[in-house]
Formats: C-alpha cells, sequence, structure tokens
C-alpha cells in the first residue's frame, strides 16, 4: 500500500463512494475550504477558548498555491528553505501527509517535538507541521525572538477542543470545595491536575498555576507517578482515554476512576465517588482513535495468525487491553524498526504513519486495524500548499517585504504558568529517544 491510496480513500469519501466509511466529511473538501470557516482557531485557545485580541486569522491561501501541483509546490518549498537556510527549522509530526513531512528538518511524535524546539535557538522562525497546541508548546519552549508559525490555523485538534479553560476551572471549584485544600499527613494535597499535550495553552497553564502538569503519550506513567508522590488523586483532561488506560496498568481499580462531565453538578458523579476517586476523567477523546474496536483485532488475528497489535493509547481501554501492546507514535515506529524481518503488524494509529511505515519497512507486513483509511482531518488540513505559502512570506522579495505569518504567540498571563507545567514535565524522568531524522520519502502518486 503506498500513500497515494489515502488520498484515493478520500476521493471516495468525498463523492460518497467509500462504503462503510464513518470518517469525517471535512476530508470530502480542500483545506483551504476552511480559511474564512474556522473562526474559533487562533493563538492561546482551544475553540472554546477566549481568544486573545490581535490573534492572527487564517488568511485565504492564495489561488498561486491553490492551483498548484504537488510538485510544483515541492519545488517552491525546497529553494524557500534553501533561501532561508538556519534562519528556518521546520518540524513535522508523524501525522502529517508525506509530501509535507519530507520537507521536515525533525519528524517526530509530541514529546520530541517538544523537545526539537529547542534545538535550534538561533533559527528566526520554527514553522510547526502539526496542530495548534503543537504550535501553542513550541511558542512556550523556544526563546522569545523565535516565531513559530501554523501554515494553516485551521489545523486544530478535536479532542483539545473537548476541554475548555471555563468548564475545568469550574469542575476544580467544585473539586475544591468538596475536598478542600489541606495536605494529608504525608503532605500530598487532595488533587493534582494533569493534562495531556492535547490541550490549549491557556490549560497548561492552569495546571502549572495549580500544581500540576502536563503529560505527553510517551511519558504518561511517569507523569502520573509524579502527580500521586504529590497528590492523593490526579484530574486528568482531555483524553479520558490515555488516562484510563495509563492509570489502570498502574493497577488503579476502574471503580476509582470516575469520569467528569461537566454539564452535570460534581461531574455526573456522587460525593462519595470522587471521595474515593484516584484519577477522575475529562470525558475528552481522539475521533480518529476511538474508531478501533476489538472486532477489527480480532479480524487481523484471524487472517494473520501470529500479527502483532500495537495501538495509540489513544485507543477505548477494550482495544488496548486485546492488542499486544500499545505506545506513542514513536513507541509504534521504534517496535516496527526493531522487529524481525518478516514480521506482521496490525497498527491502531492514524494513517499517514501507519503507510509510511509500511513503506518504509518492506521486509515486514504492515497494516491499519481499520479496513477504512481515516486521517486525522486537521492534521490534514496542512496541505504543501500552507507550508510553501509561509516560507516564500518569510523570503519576500520581488519588492515584498519579508513576513512572518500565521504566527502562534500564547499570551504572557499564560505562558508562564504553561511553561511551568511543561517544565516539570520536561524534568520528570523523560524518555530517552530525542528527535528522529525524516524518515524515507514515499511516492505520493502525485
Ligand atoms: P503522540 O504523542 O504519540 O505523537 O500523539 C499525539 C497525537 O495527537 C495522537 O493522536
Ligand atoms: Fe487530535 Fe486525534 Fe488528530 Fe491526535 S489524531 S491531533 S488527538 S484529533
Amino acid at each position: 500500500m503506498t500513500i497515494a491510496s489515502v488520498d484515493r480513500t478520500i476521493r471516495l469519501i468525498s463523492t460518497g463512494k467509500a462504503e462503510g466509511s464513518t470518517c469525517t466529511p471535512d476530508l470530502a473538501v480542500d483545506p483551504w475550504y476552511f480559511d474564512d470557516k474556522a473562526p474559533g482557531y487562533g493563538p492561546g485557545s482551544s475553540m472554546g477558548d477566549v481568544i486573545p485580541t490581535g490573534s492572527p486569522r487564517q488568511g485565504e491561501l492564495p489561488a498561486r498555491y491553490r492551483t498548484a501541483s504537488n510538485g510544483e509546490l515541492g519545488d517552491w518549498i525546497r529553494a524557500a528553505k534553501a533561501t532561508l537556510g538556519e534562519r528556518v527549522v521546520v518540524l513535522g509530526h508523524f501525522y502529517q501527509r508525506e509530501e509535507v513531512l519530507q520537507h521536515a528538518d525533525f519528524v517526530g511524535d509530541s514529546f520530541q517535538l517538544a523537545v526539537a524546539t529547542q534545538s535550534r535557538p538561533d533559527a528566526e522562525a520554527i514553522v510547526f507541521c502539526g496542530v495548534h497546541f503543537m504550535a501553542e508548546t513550541a511558542d512556550l519552549l523556544s526563546t522569545p525572538e523565535q516565531a513559530v508559525i501554523l501554515p494553516n490555523l485551521a489545523a486544530g485538534c478535536s479532542m483539545a477542543d473537548m476541554a475548555d479553560i471555563d468548564s475545568v476551572t469550574e469542575c476544580w471549584e467544585q473539586l475544591e470545595e468538596l475536598y478542600g485544600t489541606e495536605p494529608d499527613a504525608s503532605g500530598r494535597v487532595p488533587v493534582i491536575p494533569v493534562t495531556y499535550m492535547n490541550s490549549s495553552a491557556a490549560l497548561k497553564g492552569f495546571c502549572g498555576e495549580h500544581g500540576g502538569i502536563v503529560c505527553t503519550s510517551s511519558n504518561a506513567e511517569t507523569v502520573l507517578e509524579w502527580a500521586f508522590e504529590r497528590g492523593q488523586r490526579v484530574l486528568f483532561f482531555p483524553d479520558q482515554h490515555l488516562g484510563r488506560n495509563t492509570a489502570k496498568a498502574m493497577g488503579v481499580p476502574l471503580e476509582q476512576m470516575p469520569m467528569w462531565n461537566p454539564r452535570k453538578p460534581l461531574g455526573g458523579n456522587t460525593e462519595a465517588e470522587l471521595e474515593d476517586s484516584r484519577v477522575i476523567l475529562w470525558h475528552g477523546f481522539c475521533s480518529v482513535h476511538r474508531r478501533f474496536t476489538v472486532d477489527q483485532i480480532d479480524a487481523a488475528r484471524a487472517e494473520h495468525p501470529g500479527v502483532r497489535v500495537i495501538v495509540h493509547p489513544e485507543c477505548p481501554m477494550a482495544v488496548v487491553d486485546a492488542a499486544d501492546e500499545y505506545g506513542s507514535t514513536d513507541y509504534i515506529a521504534k517496535a516496527i524498526a526493531a522487529a524481525p524481518a518478516g514480521s506482521t503488524f496490525a497498527i491502531g494509529t492514524e494513517i499517514n504513519l501507519v503507510q509510511r511505515l509500511a513503506a518504509q519497512y518492506p521486509q515486514h507486513t504492515i497494516f491499519c486495524l481499520d479496513p477504512v483509511v481515516c486521517p486525522c482531518s486537521t492534521m490534514y488540513r496542512i496541505h504543501s500548499g500552507y507550508l510553501a505559502w509561509v516560507l516564500e512570506a518569510l523570503v519576500g522579495g520581488d519588492g515584498v517585504p519579508a513576513e512572518v505569518l500565521n504566527r502562534i504567540t500564547v499570551a504572557d498571563d499564560v505562558a508562564d504558568h504553561a511553561r511551568v507545567a511543561l517544565e516539570r514535565m520536561l524534568a520528570a524522568k523523560p524518555p530517552a529517544a530525542g528527535p528522529v531524522a525524516p524518515v524515507a520519502s514515499v511516492s505520493t502518486g502525485a
């Protein structure tokens, strides 16, 4: 299977011919369809948060970039990068489409990219090919002089949008009223807030301000250990699945993991349930990873005896329990790299990564658990047209002054606290892996 088949399936979805597809209809349109329709996205905010005044809004992508072929856009990106040299660094998440990722100086999971942000302090601009919360994190961890650019401001994360600062603050006030704020005899406070990296900077700031911390899918267990050393329980947002899967693996019983529904008093729980809790789970989820099912795992095992099933911890608990292993995007990539030739893998994560790995390791059989290809629709909004647009703007020329487009800036009142929460994470025994180099390019069929 090549990357070309992702585009082919998207064409089938757009013409209503992808049978059984439950993919988002957003994939059926070109990413520039959202240029004037996603006003909710802006620096410092998920869709539910207040957007700071002066935040840039996605402008209309000029026609030159909308109509160019992938080949032309690739040439323009290479030329702009060559002109800019060390002045720019391009970061790319594993879920980005291949024609974008091939231009990245660093490719990795969200933890590795957060670390990579600090690797080139002399670069004037960091172009982040990923989603909004990743670019915010890059702004928090880079130097004040560096401009972080998100090529398309409509590239958000639907999971990050499921927790906003007002709802989390309201939840926190209810918990404080119930538990008080006094530490117990061993010095542990009643509750520590932990936010998944996939959240707005405002929520990272909330955690920093209230003794909490950030985690990613590659260090969630380390971070929960950190939190349990300091607190009797954890409030974990926005991803219920990462929270549940991680805490369960650490031996926390399911009965001590109530779910918080912000629309209900006490999140829909009794006082006794919250008193007895160890991890309070926000009700968020990833729309890509919740598509994976135990039936798909059973079908993969029936068709490929001996198959190794690896899924991302954003998958529901039943899927993680039925899989052979689970781990972050980097864990998945490393497990495949280390396997003996001739191995068969069924992978439960975003399709662009699965297909890149399949092309990169032809000695293995690698396929996605979900037979209906479904990319992360917001990651997919970083089209190479937007990358060429922001890079050429940085170059300027022909009488046009150089310009920073789509700069992501976290407001100062949020940034200081958010940095505290991120730095706690970076100090909490980070995983050994550093940023990795770009992987071999795969045909896009363009
Ligand atoms: P990773 O931290 O594994 O890169 O995951 C980020 C993400 O958004 C997964 O959906
Ligand atoms: Fe967000 Fe899911 Fe996309 Fe990851 S895959 S960026 S969690 S919507």
